[in-house]
């Protein structure tokens, strides 16, 4: 299974914040907002990436994340010109996923707790994969309408008038069928590839599967002002009450064992003094039990 992160937009909701950073390298209490995604798939288990971005963004996320080799994956970035449409990152990443099954998640969409994703990661055979999640505000999302015995009816990008408060978050599982669906899609109203459109395809080819995060799943947006500083105090709430963070890449990729015990030591020791560095110093005193050596 590979990864993409669709990083890309203008981010004109977060202005004047996003005029030297996009909104995905914006501060989420204690880290880049990317580092969250990025630790939702490290998390999954997945280690070769393809991050997409603004042509003018992709030397700051370079800058930022670099070949991925301190987290023992691989991250090749791609271009999006222009902003159109999620189901576009299919194409612009085609040589990157080549024959293999893809995972594409939001760069802006924060996910906490639960173990849906690496479970929908290992079990995932062939066609695709989505979730939904229970939200007050259904119409500014996509929806799915669920039946009495929780098969799908239908899927609907921002409807006016939403059939059920089930909005299907930004992540998402395919075979690589994706790429044909992707090649055939006409833009839609809002002149974008919709990847409600691709959901559309699966439901229709009876491959269309859609689990329901529990209630023990946060899906935070942090795409205006005031829902950035909301999914800034969540983090800081759980971090502080827990004394453990989330959305840190390092942690996951030792629990993943794509670095060693030795691997991470060496990655720490080269980061400055600071909070984040002795969390993982105490990261490493808590994991003794995990085997040295190369990771699996
Ligand atoms: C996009 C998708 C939508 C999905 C949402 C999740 O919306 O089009 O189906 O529910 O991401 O964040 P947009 O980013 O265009 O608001």
């Amino acid at each position: 299974m590979k990864g993409i992160i669709l990083a890309g937009g203008a981010g004109s909701r977060l202005y004047p914040l996003t005029q030297v950073a996009s909104k995905q390298l914006q501060p989420v209490y204690d880290k880049p907002m990317v580092y969250y995604p990025l630790t939702v798939l490290i998390a999954s288990g997945i280690r070769e990436f393809c991050l997409i971005s603004t042509p003018q963004d992709i030397p700051r996320f370079q800058q930022l994340l670099g070949d991925g080799k301190r987290w023992g994956i691989s991250i090749e970035y791609r271009e999006q010109a222009r902003p159109e449409g999620i189901a576009q990152a299919f194409l612009i990443a085609e040589s990157f996923i080549g024959s293999d099954p893809v995972t594409l998640i939001l760069g802006d969409n924060l996910f906490f707790g639960g173990d849906a994703f690496p479970r929908a990661v290992a079990d995932f055979k062939s066609g695709a994969t989505i979730f939904a999640y229970h939200v007050n505000d259904p119409e500014r999302y996509g929806v799915v309408e669920f039946d009495a015995e929780g098969h799908v009816m239908s899927l609907e990008e921002k409807p006016k008038v939403p059939r059920g408060n089930y909005a299907v978050p930004g992540v998402y599982l395919y075979d690589n069928d994706v790429v044909a669906i992707a090649r055939e899609l006409k833009p839609s109203d809002r002149g974008e590839l919709e990847i409600t459109d691709v959901n559309k395809e699966y439901l229709r080819r009876g491959t269309l599967r859609v689990q329901r995060l529990s209630r023990g799943t946060a899906w935070l947006d942090a795409g205006t002002s005031s829902s950035l500083h909301e999914a800034s105090a969540y983090v800081q709430t759980i971090e502080k009450r827990q004394g453990v963070k989330l959305g840190c890449p390092e942690e996951a990729a030792l629990h993943r064992k794509f670095l060693s015990r030795d691997q991470f030591e060496s990655v720490v020791s080269a980061m400055p003094e600071c909070e984040y560095s002795s969390y993982l110093r105490s990261v490493i005193e808590q994991s003794h039990w995990l085997p040295q050596g190369r990771p699996e």
